[in-house]
């Protein structure tokens, strides 16, 4: 079996971070959501694996995941036009030959494995597997109606009157007869060759497709409060109390994960949280839910449920909350008047 991680497409949501980055590399718990998705690919007897990736983001994945050898996998990178995933599919029919393989999207995490689903698709000899979790959005999803025995009975990629509130999450399960499927399909409304129409299409065809519900958490990090959730979600399941850096004249709360060389002065602390190396942290209040990247700084502030990426600057702000700061950005509160001064990148959003 191989894998097939989608790390391609759009990212218009994410704007403006996904001008000077792939969308499935902005960090949760100061880690790209890729290393979540390839980690569980890793954590199978999978070695191959093929990543899609996008013309304006390809070289920043290929700069993370490498050769793949740091995940004991091999990575082989497939150029896409983002046309849809089941054009990824298309698009990666040299890279998966004859093979069966797990298409994983390089955007969704989730608090499960991949392990039981592929013991599943194994031994039912099934020709498509997909997971689904209840959602209370329906509208925004591929959806999934079942009988009562659990037998899928039609998919909907995101119906404007959803019939039923099953959503399939960003993990399938396929065998080679996925590419006959696809190539029966037309685009749709969006203009996209939709892998859920493709799965309709193999069960109108008479082949094996099953479902199973996911019994754990999952996210699909398209939207900024999408990624403070995960990053919410990740803190909760993986940090552990674990201080590398200095701390001086300051309490730490709870779970708090400090790496080398960070710095942390007169200051308040309370976890889960992550506090990337070389952090300085001074006369602060970081609250639980926050993630800061490596070498960020953050001075004479209240900061709470953030993420902040590497190098990021924060000085002097009664209140951060809900926000998600990129990479070399510099927040800071005007010290002389109540005016507000801005400088900011393309489709940013601020809420003063
Ligand atoms: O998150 C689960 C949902 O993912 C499913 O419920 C839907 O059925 C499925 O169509 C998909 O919907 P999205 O609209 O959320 O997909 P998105 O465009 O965000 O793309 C998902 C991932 O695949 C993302 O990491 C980008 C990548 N991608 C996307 C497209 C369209 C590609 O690599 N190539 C592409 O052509």
């Amino acid at each position: 079996m191989k894998a097939l991680v989608l790390s391609g497409g759009k990212g218009t949501r994410l704007r403006p971070l996904t001008f000077t980055c792939a969308k499935q590399l902005i960090p949760v718990a100061n880690k790209p959501i890729l290393g979540y998705v390839l980690d569980q690919v890793a954590s199978t007897t999978i070695k191959k694996v093929g990543i899609i990736t996008a013309p304006e983001t390809g070289q920043f994945v290929k700069d993370y995941v490498k050769d793949g050898s740091n995940w004991g996998l091999k990575a082989e990178y497939i150029p896409q036009e983002p046309l849809g995933l089941a054009h990824a599919v298309k698009t990666a029919k040299r890279f998966l030959g004859q093979d069966s393989f797990v298409m994983c999207l390089g955007d969704n995490v989730t608090g499960q494995g991949l392990n039981t689903f592929v013991k599943k698709f194994k031994n039912e000899k099934l020709d498509a597997l997909i997971i689904l979790k209840e959602v209370e959005n329906p509208s925004s999803f591929g959806i999934a109606q079942l009988d009562e025995k659990g037998n899928i009975t039609k998919l909907v990629e995101k119906p404007k009157t959803p019939m039923g509130n099953l959503a399939i999450i960003g993990t399938y399960l396929f065998t080679n007869k996925v590419h006959q499927a696809i190539e029966r399909i037309k685009p749709s409304g969006r203009g996209e060759l939709e892998i859920t129409d493709a799965i309709q299409e193999m069960m109108n065809m008479g082949f094996k497709v099953k479902a199973e519900i996911l019994n754990s958490w999952w996210l699909d990090t398209g939207k900024k409060d999408d990624i403070l959730s995960a990053n919410a979600k990740i803190l909760d399941s993986y940090i552990e109390f674990d201080v590398k850096g200095e701390v001086i004249n300051s309490t730490l709360d709870g779970r708090v994960k400090v790496e080398p060389g960070a710095k942390i002065v007169n200051s308040t602390i309370r976890g889960p949280c992550a506090l990337g190396k070389g952090v300085v942290i001074e006369n602060s209040f970081i609250g639980p839910y926050t993630s800061v990247g490596n070498c960020s700084s953050i001075i004479n502030s209240n900061v709470e449920y953030c993420v902040i990426q590497e190098n990021v600057t924060v000085k002097d702000v009664e209140r951060l909350e809900d926000s998600l700061i990129g990479k070399n950005a510099k927040v800071s509160r005007n010290q002389r008047n109540r005016t507000i001064k801005l400088h900011i990148g393309d489709f940013s959003e601020v809420e003063v």
